[in-house]
């Protein structure tokens, strides 16, 4: 349906937006591209209806070279839907609708037919809302009518550009719902854009992940969950996956591996030589079956160890979760009382690992940054990662 022959972009500022890109949309698939900010999704995009011109290699439109078509004619043909919708603010909704409907030379009997069955399919009343101006419906209200207008004329292809991106989170589930259900019975080829991982997962019969203009990754959303190809695609999926975790959300992805767990009844001394040489201001006791004995504190390992005491004799149990029934609130509020990890134990006592505040304060930090996702190199990730255990404490 759609085919990218080695198609590069470079802007006249010298800018190489995107890089040999090579792609086959089938018939009836619809194929998210996602990846950082400026990676050059919507450059791909609008090189398919001519918005851009291509620098080299081609795109097919159902075999046909799209530079041979006539590029307003080009544009009628597919449907295109923006963040910002493109809606005619002077217009009615169903003036905005049959605009294009005008342009392919419809007559208004069939017009009027076409706008009432569109509202209908996405469960607005025509009554209600033909004759409303934008500016007095909802967001999700708007975006509605812009991919409807998008439908109107039936066209092959659809392109969408981040097109539920500014609706708060409810409305956007909804509009991806809906997306879904229009596709099982419309079936169109639709390439859309997106910075949501969970939006992508759940949109897309085939994902493209891109970066710096090249194509990372091509595959079904479970081929790049359970074999991604590159330490990148691990970590988009990975990160962006945890920028959506709610406060009441479980704890799980947050547990890192303690770094020093300690036999019951070793001598303190040997316990504190430990913790110093590592610079652990914390322990965790476990015994030989894994089972979670209690937390040690370097002051009080200090104290034990200056009479020659075991390591139980510093042993503290009233910090703790069970993954089972604590929150990453629950987590939260425990590190803001006192910010030593805290140990996480399953229903029969065993150490799971920790929480930390740098832990937390890493998934913070990424949900504030979330609008464009880090492009750290996956080197440099990696070195990170080996830090956790020294950052922790
Ligand atoms: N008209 C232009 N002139 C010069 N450079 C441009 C132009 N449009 C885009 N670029 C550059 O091309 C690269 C790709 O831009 P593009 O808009 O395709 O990215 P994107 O993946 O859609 O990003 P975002 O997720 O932020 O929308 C970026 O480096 C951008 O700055
Ligand atoms: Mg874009």
């Amino acid at each position: 349906m759609v085919t990218f022959e080695e198609v590069s972009k470079i802007y006249s500022d010298g800018t190489k937006a995107v890089d040999s890109l090579d792609l086959h949309v089938q018939k009836g698939e619809c194929v998210v591209f996602i990846g950082p900010s400026g990676c050059g999704k919507t450059t791909s995009l609008k090189m398919i209806n001519r918005l851009e011109e291509i620098s080299s290699g081609k795109i097919l439109i159902n075999g046909k070279d799209i530079r041979e078509s006539n590029a307003v004619k080009l544009r009628r043909n597919i449907g295109y839907v923006i963040q910002e919708t493109g809606l005619m603010p002077h217009l009615t909704v169903a003036e905005n609708i049959a605009m294009v409907l005008h342009l392919h030379k419809w007559d208004k009997p069939r017009i009027y037919r076409r706008v009432n069955e569109l509202l209908e399919m996405a469960g607005l009343d025509p009554d209600t809302f033909k004759h409303r101006l934008p500016a007095d419906m909802s967001g999700g209200q708007r975006q509605r009518i812009g991919v409807l207008r998008a439908l109107a004329v039936e066209p092959d292809v659809v392109l969408m550009d981040e097109p539920f991106g500014a609706l708060d989170p409810i409305s956007r589930e909804h509009l991806q719902g809906e997306l879904l259900e229009l596709q099982e019975k419309l079936h169109k080829t639709i390439i859309f854009v997106t910075h949501d991982i969970d939006e992508a997962l759940k949109l897309g019969d085939r994902i493209v992940l891109m970066r710096g203009g090249k194509v990372e990754q091509v595959g079904t959303p479970e081929e790049l969950k359970n074999s991604p190809k590159t330490a990148f695609v691990r970590d988009f999926i990975g990160e962006d996956q945890l920028s959506k975790i709610s406060p009441d959300a479980s704890i799980s992805p947050l547990i890192e591996a303690a770094p020093l767990t300690v036999q019951p009844r070793m001598p303190a001394a040997e316990v504190l030589e430990l913790m110093e040489e590592a610079g652990y201001e914390t322990a965790q006791v476990v015994n030989r079956r894994g089972g979670w004995s209690g937390m040690v504190i370097l002051n009080e390992v200090k104290k034990i160890a200056r009479r020659n005491g075991p390591v139980d004799d510093a042993i503290r149990l009233n910090r703790k979760l069970r993954l089972e029934d604590a929150t990453i609130r629950d987590a939260a509020q425990m590190l803001a009382d006192r910010e030593l990890p805290i140990p996480i134990i399953d229903g029969s006592n065993k150490l799971l690992g920790l929480i930390t505040a740098a832990g937390v304060a890493r998934l913070t930090i990424h949900r504030l940054t979330r609008s464009a996702p880090p492009t750290t190199a996956p080197e440099e990730k990696s070195e990170q990662k080996s830090e956790r255990g020294v950052e922790s404490v």
